[in-house]
């Protein structure tokens, strides 16, 4: 397997709307890769064909080594994926929620209980495990829904905004997990609005109006357009190309 996601003129449209506009681009094993775009770039369109979620309609690639078209149920399992919406059932406790989401990948209890144990560890759980899901703060629902990203340990987890919402000290937290599971070889494929974040990224793409437009290392791309920082850079090119009205 060359790359953990390989994609070429990836493409989804709504009637007549691009929503994902022939978009191509390789992430590398145990990469941090960022995707950014303003509101409504289609970034969370182009995650869930990624993710075996939705068919594209155009363009090929695969993730996992599946075939993004013709093998969406196959990428399901080899993939934890974070959606922007909350995921989990609310009036469940962590651990319930945990306990579903494992039945649904075909784990047995023993399977599910040792990982939990495993993850109580790395995104200390310990204190959400026994508290219905509503009750949590944010950051820690946050905390909760990467471990059932990571219950059936996947190679490749798609995060989307996951830190959105979250206070400064609960990113810093959260991305530095995400540090640790990158040295542990998984690729991080993760959304944000947080251009701190968007730093700590090895390489990032900027979506806009369907299509990447600029993608390389986040000092790289500064340098490119002699901006002072990532959000200066971001906001210029985005600027530049004006927006649809929207
Ligand atoms: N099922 C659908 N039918 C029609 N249009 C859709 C559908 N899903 C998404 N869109 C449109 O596609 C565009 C891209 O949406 P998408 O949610 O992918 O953007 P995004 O980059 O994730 O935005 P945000 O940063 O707000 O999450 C939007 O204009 C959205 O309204
Ligand atoms: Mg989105």
């Amino acid at each position: 397997m060359s790359h953990a996601v390989e994609i070429n003129k990836l493409s989804r449209h709504f009637g007549s709307f691009k929503a994902v506009d022939e978009i191509s681009l390789t992430v590398s094993h145990g990469e941090i890769f960022g995707f950014l775009g303003a509101n409504g770039a289609g970034k969370t369109t182009a995650i869930r064909m990624l993710c075996g979620l939705l068919l594209p309609t155009g363009g090929n690639g695969t993730v996992a080594g599946c075939d993004i078209m013709k093998e969406p149920e196959k990428i399901k399992t080899k993939i934890g994926y974070m959606s922007q919406k909350f995921s989990l059932y609310g009036e469940l406790t962590g651990r319930e929620n945990i306990n579903f989401y494992g039945s649904v990948y075909g784990m047995n209890k023993r399977e599910i209980s040792s990982r939990i144990d495993e993850l109580t560890e790395k995104l200390q759980l310990q204190d959400l495990l026994h508290r219905q899901s509503h009750s949590l703060p944010v950051g820690w629902r946050q905390r909760l829904a990467l471990a059932v990203a990571l219950l059936h340990q996947p190679k490749i987890i798609f995060l989307d905004e996951p830190t959105g919402g979250v206070d400064p000290i609960f990113r810093r937290k959260f991305w530095s997990t995400l540090y640790d599971l990158g040295e542990e070889g998984i690729t991080i494929f993760v959304t944000t609005h947080y251009m701190d974040e968007a730093e700590y990224c090895g390489r990032i793409s900027i979506m806009h109006q369907g299509k990447i437009v600029e993608m390389g290392k986040p000092f790289d791309l500064v340098a490119r357009h002699k901006a002072e920082n990532l959000e200066q850079m971001f906001i210029g090119l985005i600027n530049e190309r004006g927006s649809s009205g929207a």
